[in-house]
């Protein structure tokens, strides 16, 4: 079971009050001299620690350097990102019953995804350990997010897919942003299993959330999300649905919490139910939680229509499942056609959204029928990454064109026929 207590005491290795810490056996590591993605003693995951944790007063401005104060830097390779909105979605609250229901779109990140909230950070710790190539695997948004943060960092970037099995969208966001797209004949599992052997023997600097600098970004979700619900809503939100494929965010967010409430800015009742959502042909997160287990077991078989999430072998889960569990969250999975009729409902609110983030309002409604999600609970859907990611999934989900003839005459004829 991870190591969960955030010890603030500063070693001696720690660089300008941060270092690297293992969730496992505590080990304690310098943070920028050399590169390393897991413990040198028992191979855990690192997480990495301040020696002053902030609180709400510390932050200033806006977007992710907002929250600079919780990051290991003042400042980073930034497009800009974070600042996402927070919507109200009226219909999807009336059919489930519950008063507040918000939807924070990371969709709105300028590659469309929240993955741009880690890269900001992890490609500002690649120039400070000095690389000079970062690498991925990636079912598709985080290729595009290193593409373009690679790109505006002068840094040559590599990127493993699995062939045949990322959205349309995402791939030329790679391609444009220049980044050398390897198409791997395996899936996202294998490709990350190949990454994690360049970065092992020095081909790379890795930046997928393994690499514990990207989810110091990604906790920005969860400060956002704390100070944009209490400012509009007056208190903090009961529960935090989103959809989990390598469960980085959850261990973001988790994290992001754990800190809150150690440095006092928030209450541990405050802290959100930390719930996931997976598609049923890639649940090795929920297999896991309803078993009672403290590891996953690897899925070699996955498949979804959620693309973002066909992963088998989620690496955060000894971080992740921690955080379901003590925050009094749970997991679920959901069908792909539960995952079409959420993104459908989401589009009817004028939010357009991928696949994989139509999970979690999937999983939010199927949760709502079970009776986990109560009446009066005040929840925040994540949805992570935009409609025009998957341009080919928003059309099938969506109406069909209708051809009509080049004339006025003839529109209106079919306008009236129809
Ligand atoms: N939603 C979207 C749109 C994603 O792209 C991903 C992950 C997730 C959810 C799951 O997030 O891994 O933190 O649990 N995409 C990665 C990628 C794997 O390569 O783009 P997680």
């Amino acid at each position: 079971m991870a190591h969960l207590d955030l010890q603030t005491e500063q070693p001696s290795c720690a660089t300008d009050g941060v270092w690297l810490a293992c969730i496992e056996c505590g080990e304690q590591f310098a943070p920028f001299e050399s590169v390393r993605y897991t413990c040198d003693e028992c191979d855990g995951l690192l997480e990495a620690r301040y020696a002053d944790l902030p609180t709400w007063d510390d932050f200033a401005g806006s977007g992710v350097w907002r929250y600079a104060a919780a990051l290991p830097f003042d400042e980073g390779v930034s497009l800009p990102e974070g600042n996402t909105p927070l919507h109200e979605v009226p219909g999807i609250e009336a059919e489930l019953g519950l008063d507040r229901v918000r939807v924070k779109h990371e969709g709105m990140n300028p590659t469309g995804s929240f993955k741009d909230r880690g890269m900001t950070v992890g490609v500002r710790v690649a120039e400070r350990v000095g690389v000079d190539r970062l690498a991925c695997a990636s079912t598709g948004n985080t290729s595009a997010a290193l593409a373009a943060y690679g790109a505006r960092a002068n840094l040559e970037t590599l990127v493993l897919l699995p062939a045949g099995k990322v959205a349309a969208g995402k791939v030329a966001q790679a391609s444009l942003h220049g980044a050398r797209i390897l198409e791997v004949d395996g899936n996202f599992d294998t490709c990350l299993d190949i990454v994690q052997d360049l970065a092992t023997s020095g081909e790379a600097y890795l930046l997928n959330s393994l690499n514990p600098f990207r989810l110091e970004g990604q906790k920005t979700i969860g400060l956002e999300i704390m100070e944009q619900f209490r400012d509009e809503e007056g208190d903090y939100p009961d529960r935090i649905v989103l959809p989990v494929g390598n469960a980085g965010n959850t261990a973001a967010l988790y994290k992001c919490f754990r800190e809150l409430e150690a440095s006092g800015a928030i209450d541990s009742d405050d802290v959100p139910a930390l719930t996931g959502v997976q598609a049923e042909g890639a649940a090795p997160m929920v297999e896991a939680i309803e078993n009672g287990w403290d590891h996953i077991e690897r899925w070699d078989e996955v498949e979804t229509r959620a693309t973002a999430i066909r992963i088998g072998n989620p690496v955060n889960a000894p971080k992740a499942l921690p955080g379901i569990r003590s925050t009094g969250g749970t997991a679920v999975a959901v069908s792909d056609e539960e995952i079409t009729a959420a993104q459908r409902a989401l589009a009817e609110e004028g939010v357009g959204v991928e696949p994989a983030s139509a999970a979690s309002i999937a999983g939010l409604r199927k949760l709502r029928e079970s009776g986990d999600v109560d009446d009066d609970e005040r929840v925040v859907c994540l949805t992570t990454g935009h409609l025009l990611k998957d341009p080919e999934a928003a059309a099938e989900a969506g109406v069909d064109p209708e051809p009509v003839p080049g004339t006025t005459e003839g529109v209106v004829e079919h306008l009236e026929a129809n």
